[in-house]
């Protein structure tokens, strides 16, 4: 079985981003030794841009080959004018509203969301990346195998929930912990099943 893989960044008291969705605040703390985390060992989950920039958008992926988001979250790319923002592996966007795929690398999911996911974990190949939004990863929430949270030294105090979900106790094993000299923690959990 593929893995779902929640691979997100958030706030000391587990925000993703201000109520609105925006994190770009978190932007200033990619530095130092937690840049070169993301750079060698985190730039499968990086989007093309950022990979572009930092010369390793040629490399191949060993953990992931796909990647799925909400169109909220897609929209950021394509106010940017970029129809295919992880073009280094296969794109899923959950949407009601595009009918219509804007790019070849990305296929439009617009049934039973869960299903579908299901489906591309039963396919062969490497992991699946869940980038979010809080609606989508709510959904998802019983579908994710792994967590891995990068947490930026802020706090607040409200914001976008990591999961838009109703209330539910789901326990994760701590797997990893790493801490970086900025202050940003990176955890990965596994749910075990
Ligand atoms: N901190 C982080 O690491 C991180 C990561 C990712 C995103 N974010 C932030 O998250 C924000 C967006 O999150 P969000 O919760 O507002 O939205 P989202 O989860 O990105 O996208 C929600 C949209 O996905 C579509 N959708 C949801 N469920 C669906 C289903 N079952 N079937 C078909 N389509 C479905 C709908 O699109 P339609 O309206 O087209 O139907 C819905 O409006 C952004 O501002 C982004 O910055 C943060």
């Amino acid at each position: 079985m593929r893995k779902l893989s929640y691979f997100v960044a958030a706030s000391i008291d587990g925000f993703i981003g201000a109520p609105s969705g925006d994190a770009d605040f978190f932007l200033p703390f990619v530095t130092g030794d937690f840049l070169d985390y993301l750079r060698d060992e985190a730039a499968e989950v990086l989007p093309t841009a950022a990979r572009r920039a930092f010369g390793v958008d040629e490399r191949a992926t060993v953990e992931y080959d796909a990647v799925i988001q909400g169109r909220a979250s897609y929209q950021i790319a394509l106010d940017a004018g970029i129809t295919s923002p992880y073009a280094h592996l296969r794109e899923y966007v959950a949407s009601r509203s595009i009918t219509e795929s804007p790019d070849p690398n990305v296929e439009i999911v617009s049934g039973d969301l869960v299903a579908a996911v299901r489906e591309l974990k039963r396919q062969e190949g490497l992991g699946i990346y869940l980038c979010g939004g809080a609606d989508l990863a709510g959904q998802l929430k019983d579908e994710v195998d792994e967590l891995v949270i990068k947490t930026y030294p802020v706090v607040l105090g409200s914001g976008m929930p990591m999961f838009g979900a109703d209330f539910g106790v789901d326990a994760f094993t701590l797997a990893s912990v790493r801490s970086f000299d900025n202050g940003v923690l990176v955890r990965t959990y596994r749910r075990e099943r």
